[in-house]
């Protein structure tokens, strides 16, 4: 029995469409800073009989099942190559998500990444953080990142190069702005797709990304923080741009979101330097500097419609101890 936690972490340079669908390769680079809240806690144990997934103590059948159950399936396929028997063993994967899922934070990031890290231990395998990586991008890109501590790269490529790593960054925070409504919103597995296949903008966005990406990396290699913030406000906007140009059109981002994102502008008018981002979902993330935090929340609190947290760069997906 092993138990892995994993945060999620939330993109500077967005992750949106794959050079390869079930390698799950990214169509261009991303950079994003692993959160310290909102965790997974996965334990696994290999059982006899079928794989089973339970999720904040409900059992899951269907995709989500299918989803775990085929990352199984390759972790017994590497521990079948280095010749262990626990390869005939199936799996109970008990997984506790602290983020309030109706609030939709990257929580297949963190599940993915804590699972890789759990099950590769519970199967005998020994990986390195950039094996785990190459691992848990399998289950979902974005999880990738997860693996890495504070702020990560993660390459395009092929199999064996695409894989997440650690980058230096200046100290910032990100303020969370949930606004989700409940309604169920396209999975990015799917919206993805639908982007690349149907948005005459795709091709523009990903030779775009890869140009964003060289200057996020300047930017913080210099360290400048508000170049950091003006790229990855603008390339959020970008990708939301992209994927409304689907045909069918697809928005993540509801009026409400977009008044976050205005109220963020406006504060940058007023001199708090702050920047607003959001994944495939509208919840609103504000990245600023962790001593303009608090007054950035407080700003910001009466337009959210669930708790506001000031998050901060976090930890790695690791093995974790009974008692932590
Ligand atoms: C908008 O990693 O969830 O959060 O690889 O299909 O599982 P799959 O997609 P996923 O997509 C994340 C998209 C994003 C941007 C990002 O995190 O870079």
């Amino acid at each position: 029995m092993t138990t892995a936690r994993a945060y999620p972490n939330i993109a500077l340079v967005k992750y949106w469409g794959k050079a390869d669908e079930d390698l799950i390769l990214p169509a261009a680079g991303s950079l994003s800073m692993t959160l310290d809240d909102y965790s997974t806690t996965t334990t696994v144990t290999l059982v006899d009989g079928e794989d089973e997934f339970r999720l904040n103590d409900v059992e899951q059948l269907g995709r989500s099942a299918d989803r775990v159950t085929t990352f199984l399936e390759l972790v017994r396929s590497y521990a079948r190559v280095v010749g262990l028997d626990t390869a005939h063993y199936s799996a109970r994967v008990v997984s506790v998500n602290e983020g309030p899922t109706a609030a939709g934070m990257a929580s297949s990031a963190s599940g993915f990444a804590a699972l890789a890290v759990a099950a590769s231990a519970a199967y005998g395998l020994r990986m390195d953080t950039r094996e785990l990586s190459r691992l848990a991008r399998r289950g979902s890109g974005s999880a990738s990142r997860s693996l890495i501590d504070r702020f990560a790269v993660w390459y395009p490529g092929d199999d064996e190069s695409s894989y997440a790593e650690q980058i230096e960054a200046p100290d910032m925070a990100m303020v969370s702005v949930p606004v989700a409504t409940g309604k169920k919103a396209v999975s990015s597995r799917s919206g993805m797709v639908a982007t690349q296949t149907t948005s005459p903008f795709y091709h523009a966005w990903v030779s775009s990304t890869a140009v964003t990406l060289r200057d996020m990396i300047g930017a913080c290699a210099a360290g400048d923080f508000t170049r950091i913030g003006e790229l990855s406000e603008n390339h959020a906007i970008r990708m939301h741009a992209v994927i409304a140009a689907s045909q069918p059109s697809i928005r993540y981002l509801t009026p409400a979101s977009i008044a976050i994102f205005d109220e963020i502008a406006a504060m940058r008018a007023d001199g708090i330097e702050a920047y607003a981002t959001a994944d495939a979902g509208p919840n609103v993330f504000a990245v600023t500097l962790p001593e303009l935090a608090e007054s950035v929340a407080d700003r910001l609190r009466p337009l959210a419609t669930g708790e506001t947290k000031i998050l901060r760069p976090g930890p790695g997906a690791r093995l974790i101890g009974d008692d932590e």
